[in-house]
Parts: structure tokens; sequence; C-alpha cells
């Protein structure tokens, strides 16, 4: 990301590419199922478990299995046409197609709050004004999960070949402890692996982690990237590292962000 801007936006044009690499992605990547195994590992830990909430649900890979878990679900997804899967897919679920920025959930809270890859999407500048509205929507005991690509790892050195690759995310972790307490916070780092024999696979998952269609004319680039670095016995391998941010609302906690 060059860097993760509020400005990044997919248009209609570019929506269905999108969609059709997010679902390679999610063929491709061991990745949700990691996420699933960590958020599993949170969610035995809650004192409750009747409402989640999801924002940027995507397409819903993480959204779906976690509600099964759950009482009810809401999700908060900006983008029409995936906000729109889910009412035919989950009519139970209360959905909500604005931005996170934007949306009023008034007093409702949750015990359960997932940010799996969204923040790249919002300025850097808002990290901490989000994560506290996100943190006043959590119940006594609740949990936040914030998830996202590490600057370290295959991955970042992929983005860093071609454009560059520094989200803050240490910075995040250091002013959530000093605003929640580090009892209050905990981090993990995990690593996924993506894995196609097709080199064609593995140039559309390029193009969708780099997050921007203009990398479409870098192609052939992005192919011999991947023919060069990450060649295996019988197709290409690369491993992406991510950290998993977890954020209790310890009850009594009142810190700046309580609503
Ligand atoms: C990379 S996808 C992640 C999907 C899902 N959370 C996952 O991990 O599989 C990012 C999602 O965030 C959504 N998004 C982007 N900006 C957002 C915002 N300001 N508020 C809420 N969601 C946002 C996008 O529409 C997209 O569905």
């Amino acid at each position: 990301m060059d860097p993760p801007s509020p400005d990044i936006h997919i248009d209609a044009a570019d929506d269905a590419e999108y969609q059709r690499q997010l679902s390679l992605f999610s063929k491709c990547s061991t990745e949700k199922g990691i996420e699933l195994i960590k958020t599993g590992m949170v969610i035995e830990t809650l004192p409750r478990r009747e409402r989640f909430l999801d924002i940027g649900a995507g397409g819903g890979h993480l959204t779906i299995p976690i509600a099964q878990q759950f009482e009810m679900t809401t999700i908060v997804e900006p983008n029409p046409r995936q906000a729109e899967i889910f009412k035919r897919r989950c009519p139970d679920f209360q959905i909500y197609n604005d931005s996170w920025m934007d949306i009023d959930l008034g007093d409702e809270h949750f015990d359960l709050i997932l940010c799996s890859h969204v923040l790249y999407y919002i300025s850097e500048g808002s990290w901490m004004q989000t994560v506290e509205k996100m943190y006043r929507h959590l119940s006594p005991g609740g949990c936040l999960i914030i998830v996202m690509q590490s600057p370290l790892g295959e991955v970042a050195d992929f983005f860093n070949n071609f454009t560059t690759y520094d989200v803050p995310i240490l910075d995040l972790a250091r002013d959530v402890i000093t605003l929640y307490g580090d009892d209050a916070v905990l981090l993990q780092y995990f690593q996924n692996e993506i894995y196609s024999e097709s080199l064609d696979d593995v140039v559309e998952i390029g193009l969708f982690l780099l997050l921007d269609q203009k990398f479409i004319d870098r192609k052939s680039e992005i192919a011999e990237y991947f023919r060069k670095h990450h060649t295996v016995n019988c197709g290409y391998l690369i491993r992406q590292d991510e950290i998993l941010l977890v954020i209790r609302k310890l009850p009594g906690h009142i810190g700046t962000a309580e609503g």
C-alpha cells in the first residue's frame, strides 16, 4: 500500500474483478482457516456469546462461521454488492451498507467485534479514533479483534518490490496499550501459506494483495517476481505474516473511550 489511504476505493468496473480475486485468494490461502482458529480461541474466553459485529465483512468467509457461535450478528459493509449478497444469504443478520466512520450504532454493544483486513482502507491518522469507536461498542468483558498484514515477511517483501508497505500496526498496538492498559491487550503473530500450481492464479492473488488495480499493467513483472522468488517443486508458495491484535474491555475499565 502506498500508503493506506481513505481514497482507496473499488469502483463498479473493478468490483467483479475484485470479487473474483477475493474468492481465488480465499481458495489458495490458509489465512481464513487460521484466522478462524485464532478467533475461536478468543471466543472461548468471552463471558457471553450473544452479539457479534463484523466490520468490513467482505465475502463473509469469517463472518458466516463465526456467526454460528452467536445469537445475533451485525455487519457494517460499505460495498453495496457485498451487503446485497449478505442480505440474500443471511436474512437474519442486521446489515448496514455503510462505512464504519459514518455508521451510527447508537448504544448497541457487542461481545465480539471483528475488524479483519479493513484498516488499510482507513487513513492511518484516523486509526485510533476508529478503534476507540469500536471499543465504545464492546460489552463489558467483550473483545475487539483487529487483523492486519505484518510489515515483515514475504508478502511485505513483495509489496516493497512494487510499492511500499509500512503500515504502523506496532504504533497502533503501543497506542492501545497506553489507552487501555497492557492487561487488556494481546498481540499475536501468525503465518499463512498461499499456494497454487498456477502462476496466473498467483499473479491474480498478487494483484488482490496490492489493493490497487493500477498494477494490472505490471502483470508480467509480478509473474516474474513470483517465478524468481516463490517457485517450489510443483507450484508457487508465498508465506503471509499477519498480526492479530485483541483488545478486551475489562469490566470496570473506563478509559477515554468509554461510551
Ligand atoms: C480485504 S476485505 C476483508 C474482508 C473480511 N473482513 C476478511 O478478512 O475476509 C476488506 C473489506 O473492508 C471493507 N471496507 C473498506 N472500507 C471500510 C470502512 N471504512 N468501513 C467498513 N468496512 C470497510 C471493504 O468493503 C471490504 O469488504
